[in-house]
């Protein structure tokens, strides 16, 4: 029997390790799981607890108001501590590339204790982009005991930094898994968060989604990003942008200012996963800075505009359902003006693609880590 500590304390962690929870319980004779969240996020991480029906085991409940990186990166660590002395995992395991998965594995190896990582080797080689993601992805990464590499990218990333192939393991991203079962459950049946949002939005319309959070782009980048999207409102007032709003106050705070009462600008709370897979598949086509959605979207066959100047995730770049746009107001405004009109460049990017797994990623990580230890 052995023993491993699940941590993730943000919602794109939550969602990205609720199937490998799942995946672990289901082994119960093998393994015993734990799962702690740091809820670094504390709304957004609720909201994902809630719809995969996890009870985590610890509970440090760490979300302050307009924390700093330090703050947030200090208080996992010191409150990692304890949890891992006393349940004493064989293994941790943390995902990405957050202040809660970079902290959390520091302690967990400062405790002795062997460090998993999930989606490993997503790299930019750019200190500065994404923010402090890629130094704490990379950081992650030197810490780590095992590699879990989505791709066979991230995988030759890693090789490139000395990892020990014998460590690395090409498994699939997580966000799969999440994705084909919220699309099932979907099928059958809808939340009340969607009975509610197709009453709040003009389903008749076509709508653009948009999200946006990263702290490379705070200040200029953010008003950039706002005065595009007015731009885009303007130009065509038959069609619906919907605007789910990170709660984070550098981003609240430009976006209220400079979209608020444009009649065809939906700003809305952010929406818990099922509502938000629900509005990726009703939209025409995505605008984001977000990682997730950048691997989510070409599984749903929706072109995406993403408003970074570099990512670590090539793989839907170069299958072509992907586009980088930066935070260049002409930019964004003429390809989506591209998308909305030039229907051959909308169904080459509109094409369905899955360069991030098939569904079993979680399956198939149970499966490496529990034959890596019996060996
Ligand atoms: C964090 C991650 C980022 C990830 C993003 C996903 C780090 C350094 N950053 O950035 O990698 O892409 O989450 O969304 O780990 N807040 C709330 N309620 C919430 C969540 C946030 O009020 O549920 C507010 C709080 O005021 C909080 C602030 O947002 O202090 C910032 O949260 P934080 O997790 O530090 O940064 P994010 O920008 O969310
Ligand atoms: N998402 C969500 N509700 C929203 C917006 C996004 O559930 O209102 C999901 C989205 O499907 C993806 C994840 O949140 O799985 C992405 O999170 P975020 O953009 O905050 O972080 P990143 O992926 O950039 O780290």
């Amino acid at each position: 029997m052995i023993k491993v500590l699940i941590v993730f304390g943000t919602r794109p962690e939550a969602i990205k390790m609720a199937p490998l929870v799942k995946a672990f319980q289901q082994r119960e004779k093998e393994v015993e799981t734990k799962v702690c969240v740091t809820a670094q996020h504390r709304q957004m991480l609720d909201q994902v607890l809630d719809f995969f029906a996890i009870s985590p085991d610890y509970d440090l409940d760490l979300m302050r108001d307009k924390q700093s990186l330090h703050s947030i990166t200090a208080n996992v660590l010191m409150n990692i501590k304890p949890i891992v002395e006393e349940f004493k995992p064989d293994y941790v395991l943390v995902h990405g590339d957050t202040a809660t998965s970079t902290a959390a594995a520091l302690s967990a190896f400062y405790s002795g204790c062997k460090v998993v990582h999930i989606e490993a080797g997503l790299r930019t080689w750019n200190k500065y982009a994404p923010f402090p993601e890629e130094m704490n992805r990379q950081i992650t990464g030197r810490l780590a005991d095992l590699h879990m590499a989505p791709t066979c990218v991230a995988k030759g990333n890693l090789l490139k930094e000395g990892v020990n192939e014998n460590t690395i393991f090409v498994s699939g991203n997580t966000v799969i898994d999440a994705l084909l079962s919220s699309v099932n459950i979907l099928k059958d049946d809808q939340t009340e968060e969607i009975k509610e949002l197709g009453r709040h939005l003009n389903l008749e319309k076509e709508i653009i989604l948009v999200t946006g959070h990263r702290r490379e782009n705070f200040g200029q980048g953010f008003i950039n990003i706002c005065t595009a999207l007015k731009m885009i409102a303007e130009k065509n007032p038959l069609l619906d942008i919907v605007y789910p709003v990170h709660l984070n106050p550098s981003v609240q705070e430009p976006v209220n200012r400079i979209l608020a009462n444009i009649s065809n600008i939906k700003l809305i709370s952010p929406l818990n996963y099922p509502a938000f897979v629900w509005l990726m598949e009703r939209s025409k086509l995505i605008i984001t800075d977000s990682g997730g959605v950048q691997e989510e979207a070409p599984s749903l066959g929706k072109p995406v505009l993403v408003m970074r100047d570099t990512t670590e995730r090539p793989e839907a770049v170069d299958a072509g359902t992907v586009l980088l746009v930066g935070t260049d107001i002409e930019k964004i405004v003429n390809t989506t003006q591209k998308l909305l009109s030039d229907e051959n460049f909308y169904q080459k990017m509109s094409n369905q693609k899955n360069p991030y797994g098939d569904g079993a990623a979680s399956e198939r990580i149970v499966n490496y880590i529990l034959e890596k230890t019996q060996k």
